[in-house]
């Protein structure tokens, strides 16, 4: 078993926490979570969201900082070792595989969305300074998706910001950049979450959030809820298992897997609070809204309560966006330093730019190409899906599978050594049995529903 690993370490048990939340939470949870509630019913979407992050997505990121630990390497090289001592056979690695694909179509539409945060950003610094400010939020929000260069403008300062960090290293780049940004997100969060409790809506917010419909469930709902407990823990590709692989020997991995996946659901449940308050004042009902809830609700409400809350919701967003950027190309970028003679400012630049092309073409389905239909979707919902939907849970299928069946017992043990024995028994079973058939059960009938 290695000890450390040749791209370097997480100084302390802190700054994983801080890395590993700081990949988490994201557009994830300020962006989709709040669209994905408000368009499939509220209460009933949230109930079965937190199930699937107690049952399936805990697990199997306890799973995934495991195998990284334990390989010590990049996804694929990790699964090869560990393979390796469990003779097991090489093409477990596929799960490496299925991971940098789902990393790179992620990370493609991501970057493009993130890019629509930094230009609201910059849209109220500017109004700070006298610029003219968002009238007609919807307007600015159309005109923003018809322009190209825009788009491809912001998509790349994005891109360069995420390569600035991971080009820099695990200590230099990554830990440093959360150790200052994931407590400015808090500080932002919790300004924002205060508005909202000033609006007089919050009551209604938290019906909104709590109470189930579930006359509201259907196996789309279900699927939905699945896809974004994985997206929002940033589960089945790999990027925990990555960040696991840089965690000091001597950290519990439940305990730093707990306190992510509760930073995670918290900032998911408060960024619902902030709000939805004032999606209800500014709009009235909280359903519906899409992908553009917040782009086209929030900017009414920022209208009267000054620029200032506009600046600091969008950089929030940006910051949120930014840390987990970086766990998206870290695991691409460390298999290219391991594989070629590349370094790691070369490895992280060409995904990036490979990426950025990909990027493109939901740039593109944003505008020229909106009528585009890959099996009835436009081309960038269509990549959300495949890799929200289908991708990652398949990986956190087999990572459950490999990690509960395959894996040598001894290395399990060895990786959880002093945890009480209850906590691994609850663990391993949720991991064997649980986890696997309620991820091929949702994910069979919601495929075939959602495609049929
Ligand atoms: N968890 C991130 C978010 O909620 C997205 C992400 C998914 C990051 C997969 C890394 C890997 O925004």
């Amino acid at each position: 078993m290695q000890t450390t690993s040749q791209h370097g370490m997480w100084s302390s048990r802190l700054a994983f926490i801080l890395a590993a939340s700081g990949s988490a939470v994201g557009l994830g949870n300020i962006w989709r979570f709040p669209y994905l509630t408000s368009d499939n019913g509220g209460g009933a979407f949230v109930l079965l969201y937190l199930g699937c992050i107690a049952l399936c997505g805990l697990p199997v990121l306890i799973a995934e900082i495991m195998m990284g630990r334990e390989g010590r390497k990049s996804p694929v090289n990790a699964i090869i070792t560990l393979a390796k001592e469990s003779n097991r056979s090489r093409a477990w690695a596929g799960i490496g595989w299925i991971g940098m694909v789902a990393g790179v179509l992620i990370l493609s539409f991501y970057s493009v969305v993130a890019g629509w945060t930094l230009h609201y950003a910059f849209l109220y610094a500017a109004q700070l300074f006298g610029g003219a400010g968002i009238e007609d939020p919807a307007a600015t929000f159309n005109e923003l998706l018809g322009n190209v260069t825009e788009l491809t403008f912001w998509h790349a300062v994005f891109m360069v910001l995420t390569v600035g960090v991971v080009a820099l290293g695990v200590e230099k780049g990554l830990e440093r950049a959360v150790k200052f940004l994931m407590p400015a997100l808090f500080i932002m969060l919790l300004i924002l979450a205060g508005y909202g409790a000033t609006t007089g809506h919050l009551g209604e917010a938290a019906a909104f959030l709590f109470q189930p419909d579930f006359s509201k469930i259907n196996a789309n709902v279900v699927l939905s809820a699945m896809g974004q407990a994985f997206f929002s823990l940033s589960l089945g590709m790999c990027a925990m298992m990555t960040y696991g692989a840089y965690l000091p020997q001597n950290v519990s991995i439940p305990r730093v897997a707990v306190s992510v996946a509760l930073a995670d659901t918290g900032v998911a449940l408060l960024a619902g609070l902030a709000i939805f308050p004032i999606v209800i004042q500014y709009l009235g009902a909280p359903t519906g809204g899409g992908p553009g809830l917040i782009f086209t609700s929030l900017p009414s409400a920022f209208n009267q309560m000054g620029a200032i809350f506009g600046l600091i919701f969008f950089a929030l967003l940006s910051v949120a966006a930014w840390t987990s950027s970086i766990s998206l190309l870290e695991p691409a970028t460390a298999f290219i330093v391991e594989s070629t003679k590349m370094s790691r400012k070369a490895a992280a630049t060409s995904m990036a730019i490979f990426t950025w092309f990909v990027g493109l073409a939901s740039v593109l389905s944003l505008n020229h190409w909106s009528h585009v239909r890959i099996l009835g979707f436009a081309i960038m919902d269509f990549i959300e899906l495949l890799a929200n939907d289908f991708l990652l849970p398949l990986g956190g299928l087999l990572i459950a599978i490999f990690t509960g069946w395959m894996l040598n017992d001894r290395v399990v043990r060895s990786q959880v050594e002093g945890e009480p024995a209850l906590v691994i028994t609850v663990w391993k079973w949720l991991l064997r049995v649980v986890a696997p058939l309620l991820i091929a059960i949702v994910m069979g009938h919601g495929i075939m529903t959602k495609l049929g």
